[in-house]
């Protein structure tokens, strides 16, 4: 083992300010978070391993989690009265959202019913089984209303795999990439893991988080907390504190 695959604590591979772009923390809106005590107990472990600072961002996703800024906003006060209530005040939260790009996305857009990460960045994501056939469009309207699309997990998309001419399309057409970190962990297969490393190496990811659901996906931040892979996420770190710090 090289010096650069040298284990790190996983508290050591978060700068400090990181700031995660990508999690499903509040309870009961989406896949993530069941109630309130596993959101308080996922923060309480997140914490632990080095973060402190979230932009969640649950699923909005027509016909299974069809949210909106409201069901949105009260669930993040309530989270929020929560960690006030334990005292938790070292932690900063927001809530935006994870928008797959489908129907009922567009209608929110148009109805300008949308809450960006930060300013005017729009976390969003695509089906697993194949983009939409409107992919263009709807990343031009993003454009239009005056926001940037972060892409979710672009290595999940294994429809691009073996095209990386896609990946070169999308990021041309103003999409930021953001990096899944459990990606580098195995977690999603090796398949996805060997694309992630390729796009962290070329240089086309922008940004990085963790897109936690649960507490079963925390053991994966200890198994990639190595000098190498803080050295390879470094720029990935410093532009998402840059872009997203409170
Ligand atoms: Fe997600």
């Amino acid at each position: 083992m090289s010096f650069f695959d040298k284990k790190i604590k996983p508290s050591e591979l978060f700068p400090p300010g990181f700031v995660d772009i990508h999690s499903h923390l509040l309870p009961g809106i989406d896949d993530g978070a069941k109630n309130i005590e596993t959101s308080i107990e996922i923060i309480q472990k997140m914490q632990a391993l080095g973060i402190s600072n979230f932009r969640t961002t649950p699923h909005v996703l027509g016909g299974v989690w069809e949210n909106s800024s409201t069901t949105i906003k009260e669930k993040e006060a309530l989270l929020k009265a929560e960690l006030k209530a334990k005292g938790m005040d070292s932690i900063q939260l927001y809530a935006s959202a994870e928008y797959m790009m489908d129907d009922y996305f567009y209608n929110l857009l148009m109805k300008n019913d949308i809450i960006p990460l930060k300013d005017n960045y729009l976390l969003v994501e695509m089906s697993f089984l194949n983009p939409p056939f409107n992919l263009s469009d709807i990343i031009f309207q993003i454009q239009v209303k005056g926001y940037k699309p972060v892409l979710a997990h672009p290595e999940r998309y294994i429809y691009y795999h073996d095209d990386f001419s896609k990946y070169e399309k999308l990021i041309a057409a103003g999409c930021l990439f953001q990096l899944n970190l459990y990606a580098l962990a195995n977690h999603y297969g090796k398949g996805v893991t060997k694309v992630a490393m390729q796009l962290l190496k070329k240089g086309m990811y922008t940004y990085v988080g963790t897109d936690t659901h649960h507490l079963r996906h925390l053991y994966a931040i200890e198994k990639i907390a190595t000098q190498k892979n803080k050295k390879l996420l470094s720029p990935l770190f410093e532009n998402t504190i840059r872009d997203f710090s409170f």
